[in-house]
């Protein structure tokens, strides 16, 4: 059952990013000013994230594992990561504590990148002995708790109990070696839910809005019976999440959701991004061209966002935070009505 229904996460996921289309990040502009440049040597794609050093602000999101399929798809993505040194992180190992068998779909994550960082994923229900086989099982360098709440209900078979999440995911980050990431698989996280993360000790918030893969569609499509197609514009985008969440301290904030190219990128960090995470994008990329091709593109982002940073007069990505931005359209009508300046 899981297995299958992963094999279709992948399917809807891949056929999703061949509509493309708009998202709210077309709402962020980066006024040019024509003598800020730089030296392109002088630039460092290097951000610090949870105290660690990651060469990029770029990350392979969590996607899969868990059937036979998804597991190959596992093993092209940590080559990709291996060859170009972004993190990577595993799809929900729930699988895993389901099915022992299904080991090695994840275990490649680690196998075919010894030495790259790489994250597990559990949902918010993981139990202390089950977060502590993702973390054995992967090596993992730090632990990433999905919150789907929205997937759940439009899933047939997903789960209807959320109340239990809170206390379980301040258990986890007291209980955990490394470094907690919360993310959200497309709704968005709002600011009074980064600041509860941040004060439950969660080392980083991964905004995961809404603007890229969308789980509410996804489902619906899954299902054969009552239409949930009403939820398909649930959620936050990802640029209205981190304009909401400006000014919190304490947390670290990734950005995911519609991540389209190395100007989201940009924008991302400008709006307080620590660094940002792609899946949809770079799994129709391998799905449908290969991993070399994957390799290729994420070879090609990093140095097209090392040029932004030069024309933009950025050292490193740290530096884009404050840059001068026009916020237009949908995100300013958010600022606007939260009461954001
Ligand atoms: C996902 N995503 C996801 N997230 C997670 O935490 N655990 C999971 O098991 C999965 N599974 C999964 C499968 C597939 C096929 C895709 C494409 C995505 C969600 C992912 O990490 C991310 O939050 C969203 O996809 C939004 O980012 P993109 O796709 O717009 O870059």
């Amino acid at each position: 059952m899981i297995a299958s229904r992963k094999d279709d996460h992948v399917r809807h996921a891949v056929s999703q990013q061949r509509d493309g289309g708009p998202n709210d990040f077309d709402s962020v502009t980066f006024i040019h000013h024509a003598l800020a440049g730089i030296d392109g040597d002088d630039v460092s794609l290097a951000v610090d994230v949870a105290g660690k050093r990651w060469e990029t602000p770029l990350f392979i999101n969590g996607m899969t594992g868990g059937s036979q399929h998804t597991g190959d798809i596992n093993r092209q993505l940590a080559i990709a990561a291996r060859e170009t040194g972004i993190p990577i992180a595993s799809g929900s190992m729930s699988a895993f504590f389901r099915d022992p068998s299904v080991a090695d779909t994840f275990r490649v994550l680690r196998e075919e990148n010894p030495h790259g960082f790489v994250m597990a994923n559990v949902n918010a229900t993981a139990t202390l002995d089950e977060v502590r086989r993702a973390i054995d099982l992967l090596e993992a360098d730090a632990l990433q708790i999905h919150l789907n709440a929205v997937q759940e209900i439009v899933m047939p078979e997903g789960d209807r109990s959320f109340g239990s999440w809170p206390q379980q995911i301040e258990r986890i980050t007291e209980h955990t070696s490394v470094p907690v990431i919360v993310k959200e698989v497309g709704f968005g996280l709002s600011r009074p839910t980064v600041t509860w993360l941040r004060d439950a000790g969660v080392a980083v918030a991964d905004v995961g809005g809404r603007g890229g893969t969308n789980f509410a569609r996804i489902e619906n499509d899954r299902r054969t019976t009552a239409d949930f197609s009403f939820l398909v514009d649930w959620g936050q985008s990802t640029a209205n999440c981190l304009v909401d969440c400006a000014g919190v301290t304490g947390i670290d904030l990734f950005a995911s959701g519609g991540i389209r190219s190395p100007l989201d990128i940009a924008r991302a960090l400008a709006l307080g991004a620590n660094a940002t995470g792609v899946a949809g994008r770079f799994l129709e990329t391998l799905v449908s061209q290969g991993t070399e091709a994957l390799i290729e593109m994420i070879r090609t982002w990093l140095d097209q966002l090392r040029q932004i940073l030069t024309v933009l007069g950025a050292p490193t990505p740290a530096d884009l935070a404050g840059s001068d931005l026009l916020i237009t359209g949908e995100v300013d009508t958010f600022c606007r009505l939260r009461g954001i300046d």
